[in-house]
């Protein structure tokens, strides 16, 4: 996982909208988020994510088949963000694409990514769920800039023989709530003029009640479909992680499980929502933590922005093989040269163009 290093607690919120961290924090749970800094963005956030993945394993940039970045907040249009992640890590075999399904995209991409490899036709993925929500906010509107923060977390996905793995999923959608929580121009919908810029329509925009009501609706119904599509009972299941959106949320799926708090993973105080990478950011603490041991049943789920959701069943496995320390050297190394090997592939393909323009002249 990465998240920047900036820290916004609630009380420097209330410097610059009116809230107050009694309201924040038991409205939502979040007493903190973390805010990117200018030259952090959702690429070098999920660069950062995936190289810290691929030093769980022994896998070296060459090796990687597919790069996916799920996202809302996407360096560009195009290309991809999973592109740039891609050239920053070196990783000059791997297909990448980006993934939109707002928070609930790490779930579908995870799910993507197994199923490629299932299908023999890749033998490993990076799933990298990554936002800088923060570059989306309107600053000025209470009711939204409380709730997001900036982060990005990564697993690494590997074919084996092994049992385990992902072992159901459901994923899920209902376009007819898209308005609830959106971003409504910048798109073919609502190109950007001077009037989208200044009615702010290029921000988050978010009915919280609704979406409230919908997240604690499939929430509970989720989790259990993909518990009971994968063979296993509520009973099996050690952990849910669960996407980190409001406390409330997450206590009203505990409530409709019957379960206690401590099966879930809660981290929203510390990093706010984090949209899509808030699961990933969650495993990754619940991994650091010793909350997640080789053969235990997880359940994710998430809500967000289409709408859609989903969960996903897994039994965690620990990577077959770990780098050992020379290998670590020198994936750090090969990382490092990644950014010489982007640089000469351009000057390459400049060299190329100006060749290739003056052997076509030549021709005419
Ligand atoms: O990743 C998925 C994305 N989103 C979500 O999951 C969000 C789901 N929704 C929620 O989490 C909750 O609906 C919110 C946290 C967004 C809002 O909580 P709520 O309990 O539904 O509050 P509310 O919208 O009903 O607002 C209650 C009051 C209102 O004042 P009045 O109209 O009662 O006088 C708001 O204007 O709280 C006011 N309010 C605030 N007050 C202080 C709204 N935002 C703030 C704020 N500080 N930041």
């Amino acid at each position: 996982m990465a998240v920047p290093e900036k820290v916004v607690t609630n009380e420097d919120l209330a410097q610059i909208v009116d809230t107050n961290d009694e309201w924040i924090v038991s409205r939502t749970g979040i007493h903190q988020r973390h805010i990117a800094g200018k030259d952090e963005t959702t690429a070098s956030l999920a660069t950062k994510a995936a190289a810290r993945a691929m030093a769980m394993t022994a896998l070296e940039p060459p090796d990687i088949d597919l790069i996916i970045v799920s996202t809302s907040t996407p360096e560009h249009f195009f290309p991809a963000t999973a592109c740039l992640v891609q050239d920053a890590l070196g990783a000059g075999r791997a297909g990448a694409f980006d993934l939109s399904a707002a928070c609930t995209g790490f779930i579908y991409a995870l799910n993507m990514a197994a199923q490629s490899i299932r299908s023999g036709s890749i033998r490993n993925a990076i799933v990298i769920g990554s936002e800088t929500l923060s570059r989306m906010i309107n600053w000025e509107d209470r009711t939204t800039c409380v709730l997001f923060g900036d982060g990005a977390g990564a697993i690494v996905l590997e074919a084996s023989e092994r049992p385990g793995g992902i072992l159901s999923c459901v994923m899920r959608s209902d376009g007819s709530g898209g308005e609830l929580l959106s971003i409504p121009a910048g798109g073919s919908r609502y190109p950007t003029t001077v009037e989208t810029l200044q009615r702010k329509m290029h921000t988050i925009h978010m009915n919280g009640k609704e979406v409230y009501r919908f997240a604690t609706h499939v929430m509970a119904s989720a989790t259990r479909e993909a518990i009971s599509r994968s063979g296993l009972r509520l009973s099996d299941i050690s952990l849910i992680i669960p996407h980190q959106a409001n406390l409330r949320i997450i206590e009203a799926a505990a409530r409709g499980l019957k379960l206690p708090m401590d099966k879930f993973v809660v981290n929203i105080g510390n990093y706010g929502n984090t949209s899509t990478a808030s699961i990933p950011i969650a495993m990754c603490e619940a991994v650091g933590a010793g909350r997640i041991r080789p053969g235990d049943n997880l359940v994710m789920v998430g809500f967000g922005g289409g709408l859609t959701w989903g969960a996903l069943a897994l039994q965690w496995v620990e990577p077959e093989k770990r780098a050992r320390p020379a290998l670590r050297r020198r994936r750090s190394i090969l990382i490092w040269l990644a950014h010489l090997r982007s640089f000469f592939r351009r000057v390459y393909r400049r060299i190329e163009g100006v060749l290739w323009g003056g052997r076509e002249r030549g021709t005419k």
